[in-house]
């Protein structure tokens, strides 16, 4: 059982994480509405409290979604003394972190995170984001939970491939931590029989990014590290590689770019290889991969919001030590070939 707090501008709230804690969180008295993932359906026919559900899929997550919500529970009773427990991966934490912030201008709301990737990562930090008009996350807000309980018990149902995008974003935050953490990290993977270690761990070491920087405007961008050539992937292969999966080939590809352009004597050889082994879990990712559009990636790579108008900004690893730093370059023909070249051997480590 691990419980800690973290700290906001607005508050501190808790986080705890325990096998089999999820029932006591929707036990009548403790919260007045639930909104949880269509997923989970048949798992909570039997609450006593109302129940509002959403297609968690990314048509849904956006601003006449969250209009249908809010409409529902003002249907189902919720008052400005009340408050929400919301149950899903991050599409449902998206939605339930907005609407609970602008819901009669705000009701205290918890967090019950189902997938991996929200459990190790998105859970705390209290962001939302929502789709607009087919523009991925491009409205949002910033509004803590008044907890979050994590039940590693929600596991089981995911997919492999799930797991490994967890897995991802979970060793992006180690990694970005530095050798401590990491050191933590592949220590508590080898078990994968015993989530809580892991998560916990994962769950420490995103608190120190985000609680020196709420706001995103410093140390916590490097936690982007893998995002600019993951979410460029995530494009070239419409969309057929998902976000998790990307971000650790985006990790593969930050290293190659870091020997091939800056030539350094980096070699990342630990963390190349752990993400290796988890992108074996991937079923079919060669042939997703080898499809990808080139100047697609080209495109989206270069269009990152991180950029400056004249210049590339990149998350690499650093060259001597386990961590990761922001490098500038300039926007040359030889900077994007590396670019390419190091997306082609981050590929191929895949096949
Ligand atoms: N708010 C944030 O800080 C933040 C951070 C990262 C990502 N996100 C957003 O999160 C979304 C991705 O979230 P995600 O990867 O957690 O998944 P998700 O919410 O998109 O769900 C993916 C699928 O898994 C299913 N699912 C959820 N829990 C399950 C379980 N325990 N067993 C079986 N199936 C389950 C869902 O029904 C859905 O079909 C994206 O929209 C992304 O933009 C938000």
């Amino acid at each position: 059982v691990s419980d800690f707090s973290v700290r906001t501008s607005i508050g501190s709230y808790r986080v705890s994480i325990r096998a089999g804690s999820f029932p006591e969180v929707i036990a009548p008295g403790r919260c007045t509405v639930v909104l949880a993932d269509r997923f989970f359906a048949m798992a909570l026919a039997n609450v006593e409290l109302p129940v509002v559900f959403v297609d968690a899929d990314e048509t849904h997550k956006n601003l006449y979604e969250a209009d249908r919500i809010l409409a529902e529970f003002s249907d189902r009773g919720l008052t400005r003394g009340g408050s929400l427990v919301a149950v899903g991966g991050g599409i449902v934490q998206d939605l339930g972190t907005f609407t609970a912030s602008v819901y009669m201008r705000g009701v205290p709301w918890t967090y019950v995170p189902t997938t991996l990737m929200a459990m190790a990562d998105s859970c705390i930090g209290g962001k939302s984001s929502l789709n607009v008009s087919g523009t991925k996350n491009l409205a949002g807000n910033i509004y803590p939970p008044a907890a979050v309980v994590v039940d590693p018990e929600f596991i089981a149902s995911l997919s492999e491939e799930d797991v490994a995008a967890g897995l991802g974003e979970a060793v992006k935050i180690a990694f970005c931590g530095g050798a401590a953490a990491f050191e933590r990290y592949l220590h508590d993977a080898a078990d994968m029989n015993n989530w809580e270690p892991l998560i916990e761990g994962v769950l420490l070491t995103k608190k120190r990014f985000i609680e020196v920087d709420e706001f995103d405007r410093g140390e916590r961008r490097l936690l982007n590290f893998g995002h600019t050539f993951g979410h460029a992937l995530e494009a070239a292969t419409a969309f057929s590689v998902g976000h998790g999966v990307a971000v650790i080939v985006g990790m593969l590809a930050a290293s190659s770019f870091r020997r091939l352009h800056l030539a350094d004597g980096a070699t990342h050889r630990a963390l190349r290889e752990y993400c290796r082994s988890i992108l074996e879990r991937v079923p079919d990712l060669g042939s997703r991969l080898v499809d990808a559009d080139l100047e697609v990636f080209r495109a989206a790579f270069l269009k990152d919001k991180k950029h400056p108008p004249d210049g590339l900004r990149l998350i690499l690893p650093k060259a001597d030590e386990i961590g990761v730093e922001e490098v500038s370059l300039p926007r040359s023909a030889e900077v994007l070939g590396a670019v390419q070249s190091a997306l082609s051997e981050a590929v191929r480590e895949t096949m």
